[in-house]
C-alpha cells in the first residue's frame, strides 16, 4: 500500500512511524513532513492547507490511503474533497469536524444532547461582546469562535480583564463572535478516541503541558510535553466519561446526520461536579499522540481502515500496560520569534532512551539535522512506571544539543502517582 500523511509536526512523525509498522505498506509520502519523516518516508513539498495541490498530487500518484491529521485541512473539507475523487481517506468530514472548528456549534450540540460542559453565553458580534464583557459574571473564560491554535482563549478574573480579553481576541474585527463561559476548575486530561461513528474506543488518557516554562508559567504553546496514562483519570471516571460524554457525543453526531469517523479528542476537566468537556478536537493531539501511539499494541493502519469502513467493532485495539512520557525541545524564543538553522547533535545516542519524533527539523544532504521551527523535536520514552518513563526521557533529552535549546524539566511531575511515592 502507498499512504499519504498530511501534516509536518511531531504528531505526523508519530503517525507515519506507526503506519510504517504494517508490512503491507510499501511507501509513505508526508506533505510537507519534516527532517524525521525524511528518514523513512518521501516528503512532498506541499503545505497541509493547500488542498488543491494535495488533490492534484493524489490524482497523479494515486495513494491507496490518505491520513489527514491537522485541524485546518479537516476544517477546509479535505476529506470530503478527496473522497469525492475516489481517494480513500481517514479523518472526519468537514461537517463532522465542525465540533472543533466552531466552538459555538460544539456548545449548542452539547446543550442539545445533555453533554456536561461549562455554561456559556454567545455574543454574535463585537458590539454585543463588548457590552456583555462589561456586565458579565466573573471569573469568565472568553473564547473567540473558530480555529485559533490554542490562542483563542483568555481566562479573565475581573470585568476589566474580560473587556481587555474581548478586545484582544477580536483582532479588531467588529463581526467576531465571542463566547463567554463559566470558569471550571480541576485537573485537565486529553482523551483521544478511535471512532467510526458507532463504536468508540478511548486511548489511554494523556496530559499535555501547554505553558512554556516550568511550574506552568509563561506563554501558552502548542504543547511542551505530555505523559500517559494519568492517575487522576481513574477507571470510575473513565466509565462516567464513556456513558455521559463519549457515547452521547457519537450518538448525537449520528442523529445530526454527520457521523464522526476518525480521531475524536475530548479535552476534559475533572471538576468536583464530575467530568466536563472543555472542547472537542477532530484529530490527534500534539504532543499527546507522541505518548499514546507508542502505547498502542495493535496495528494503526488496520484500525484506520476499519474506521473508514465503519467496522471498528471488528478491529483489534490493544494498549501496552506501560507508561509513556515525552518532553519537547524548543528553540530559544519560542513561542515568539526564534532563530532557525541550528545544528542538532546527539540524536543517535539519545535513541537508546526513547523514540525521537521530529517537528521543526530539516535533514541536510549530509544526513545531519538542523532546526527549522519553534518546537524542534521531542523524546518519547516508555517505562513500567511514570517515574521510569520520565527518567528515560530526560536521559535522552540531555544528550541532544543545539544552540538555544530549551525544554521543561517538570513534565509529569504533578501526577498523583509520583506525589504518592514521595
Ligand atoms: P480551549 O482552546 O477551549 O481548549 O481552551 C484552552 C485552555 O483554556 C484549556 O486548556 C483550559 O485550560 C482553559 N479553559 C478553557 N475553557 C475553560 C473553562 N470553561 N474553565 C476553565 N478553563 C478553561
Ligand atoms: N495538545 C493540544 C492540541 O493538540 O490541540
Amino acid at each position: 500500500m502507498k499512504i499519504l500523511v498530511i501534516g509536518g509536526g511531531g504528531r505526523e512523525h508519530a503517525v507515519a512511524k506507526a503506519l510504517a509498522k504494517n508490512v503491507a505498506v510499501e511507501k509513505i509520502w508526508v506533505a510537507p513532513g519534516n527532517g524525521g519523516t525524511a528518514c523513512f518516508c518521501e516528503n512532498v513539498d506541499i503545505a497541509a492547507t493547500d488542498i488543491k495541490r494535495i488533490l492534484a498530487f493524489c490524482l497523479e500518484n494515486r495513494p491507496d490511503f490518505v491520513v489527514v491529521t491537522p485541524d485546518d485541512p479537516l476544517a477546509m473539507g479535505m476529506v470530503d474533497l478527496l473522497e469525492e475523487n475516489d481517494i480513500p481517506c481517514f479523518g472526519p468530514t468537514k461537517a463532522a469536524a465542525r465540533l472543533e472548528w466552531s466552538k459555538h456549534y460544539a456548545k449548542e450540540f452539547m446543550r442539545k444532547y445533555g453533554i456536561p460542559t461549562a455554561d456559556y453565553h454567545l455574543c454574535e458580534d463585537g458590539k454585543a461582546a463588548k457590552a456583555y464583557a462589561k456586565k458579565c459574571p466573573v471569573p469568565v473564560v472568553v473564547k473567540a469562535d473558530g480555529l485559533a491554535q490554542g490562542k483563542g482563549v483568555i481566562v479573565a478574573l475581573t470585568r476589566e480583564e474580560a473587556v481587555a480579553a474581548q478586545a484582544q481576541l477580536s483582532y479588531g474585527k467588529s463581526d467576531q463572535p465571542m463566547l463567554f463561559e463559566t470558569m471550571l476548575s480541576g485537573p485537565e486530561v486529553s482523551v483521544l478516541c478511535f471512532t467510526d461513528g458507532k463504536t468508540i474506543i478511548p486511548m489511554p488518557a494523556a496530559q499535555d503541558h501547554k505553558r512554556a516554562y516550568d511550574g506552568d508559567k509563561g506563554p501558552n504553546t502548542g504543547g511542551m510535553g505530555a505523559y500517559s496514562p494519568v492517575s487522576v483519570y481513574t477507571k470510575e471516571i473513565a466509565d462516567r466519561c464513556m456513558n455521559e460524554i463519549f457515547l452521547p457525543t457519537i450518538r448525537g453526531m449520528e442523529q445530526e446526520g454527520t457521523p464522526f469517523k476518525g480521531i475524536l479528542y475530548f479535552s476534559l476537566m475533572l471538576t468536583s461536579d464530575g467530568p466536563k468537556v472543555i472542547e472537542y478536537n477532530a484529530r490527534f493531539g500534539d504532543p499527546e499522540t507522541q505518548v499514546v501511539l507508542p502505547l498502542l499494541n495493535s496495528d494503526l493502519l488496520n484500525i484506520m481502515i476499519a474506521i473508514r469502513a465503519g467496522k471498528l467493532d471488528k478491529a483489534k485495539v490493544k494498549f501496552l500496560d506501560s507508561c509513556a512520557a515525552c518532553v519537547v525541545m524548543s528553540s530559544e524564543g519560542y513561542p515568539s520569534a526564534y532563530e532557525k538553522g541550528k545544528v542538532i547533535t546527539g540524536l543517535e545516542e539519545a535513541e537508546k532512551y526513547g523514540i525521537i519524533y521530529h517537528a521543526g527539523t530539516q535533514k541536510r544532504p549530509d544526513g545531519t539535522f538542523v532546526t527549522s521551527g519553534g518546537r524542534v523535536l521531542c523524546v518519547s520514552s516508555l517505562g513500567r512506571s511514570l517515574r521510569q518513563a520520565l527518567r528515560n526521557c530526560y536521559r535522552g533529552v540531555e544528550l541532544i544539543k543545539f544552540e538555544g535549546a530549551f525544554y521543561r524539566k517538570d513534565i509529569g511531575s504533578k501526577d498523583a502517582s509520583l506525589i504518592r511515592e514521595e
